[in-house]
């Protein structure tokens, strides 16, 4: 598993988003264009039968990256190698199709992502139907076995169901079939569980598991919350501000985080809190990502500033153990 080729891999990811100008300064052409630096400067790979996290306070850039990855936001800059192949170098709407197809996604709320109109069975037909045109013959079968692989069993009792006949952890279970019923090889979760019951959240959290180890499937998994991540990530990844701060394999980031802000997440998650790390008090507010502090863009909150971090920008590098992390101190 661990020594295939990525089937996704982000270089210099950049996902900038125009500020708009007051009227009179875009109209006398006064001032330079602001960004919100939503992602900005982003590099990570996933390889088949691996789920990697991503995680992160809110508003750091994880959903950006999720949709910029898919592009289903275009990138500002940045490379997207899918098996290999650039995709800003394909010029082929085939081999565009087969990308929408092979990567899917499965959003936070399953009250939005269904159409409240449809049954169980057209919902999830429905990416089959589009995706998937000359396999007629395959389409119940293949809706079936979707909804057996999320879960939904007896199969049967669900296929003529309406989401509001529905709790949202059968609807997230619909959206995620929905999502694997095209048989994709890359799916990016974007909080598939905060809005669900606590009750809930291990059973839905264990398919994405399975997925990556039955199906080989590669999964970015992005949460806000660390203490879901032990169980199904392979490897980690701490986003601060549009950037990766520290990425390495799960129990090395969560049992000995390296970079400030990793260690200050991870000792404010609840689960990782039972041991006897002492927690670390992050202080401050996130910055806002239009203007981004000169230097580590964490200075402002890090206990541990020098006068380097002030000025200097610091890089992803080889830390302890197999993980890369951006400061100054490790490394
Ligand atoms: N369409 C947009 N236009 C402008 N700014 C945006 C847009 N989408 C997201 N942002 C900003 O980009 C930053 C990252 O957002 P997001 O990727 O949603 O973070 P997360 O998923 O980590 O909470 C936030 O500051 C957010 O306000
Ligand atoms: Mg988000």
């Amino acid at each position: 598993m661990s020594d295939a080729p990525a089937i996704i891999e982000v270089r210099n990811l950049r996902k900038w988003y125009p500020v708009r100008k007051g009227f009179f300064a875009s109209v006398l052409g006064l001032g330079e264009t602001r960004h919100v630096k939503a992602v900005d400067d982003v590099s990570f790979s996933v390889r088949p039968g691996e789920v990697l996290g991503l995680a992160g306070e809110s508003g750091c850039g994880k959903s950006t990256t999720g949709m910029t990855v898919l592009k289903l936001h275009v990138p500002s800059a940045g490379a997207i190698l899918f098996d290999g192949v650039d995709l800003a170098s394909i010029r082929s709407r085939a081999r565009l199709k087969h990308f929408r197809r092979a990567a899917q996604i499965v959003f936070q709320n399953p009250y939005e992502s269904l159409n409240p109109r449809f049954t169980v069975f057209q919902s999830v037909l429905e990416p089959i139907r589009i995706q998937r045109p000359d396999e007629r013959a395959r389409h119940d079968a293949m809706v079936r076995l979707a909804l057996e692989r999320a879960g939904l069993i007896p199969v049967e009792s669900f296929l003529h169901r309406y989401p509001h006949e529905m709790s949202g952890g059968q609807l997230q279970r619909v959206a995620i079939a929905r999502a694997i019923a095209v048989e994709p090889r890359f799916l990016v979760a974007d909080e598939p569980v905060s809005m669900l019951d606590v009750s809930v959240r291990a059973g839905i959290l264990n398919l994405f598991r399975k997925f990556a180890a039955e199906l080989d499937m590669g999964i970015l998994y992005i949460s806000h919350d660390l203490s879901t991540m032990r169980h199904i990530c392979s490897r980690i990844a701490i986003m601060y501000l549009g950037r990766i701060v520290e990425i390495g394999p799960a129990a090395q980031i969560l049992g000995d985080p390296r970079h400030p802000y990793a260690q200050a997440l991870i000792a404010a998650a609840p689960v990782m809190r039972r041991g006897a790390r002492q927690r670390i008090h992050l202080e401050g507010a996130v910055p806002n990502p239009i203007d981004i502090p000169a230097g580590c863009r964490f200075n402002p909150r890090c206990g541990k500033v020098m006068a380097e971090c002030r000025t200097v920008e610091p890089v992803l590098r080889p830390a302890m153990g197999e993980r890369q992390a951006a400061c100054h101190l490790v490394g």
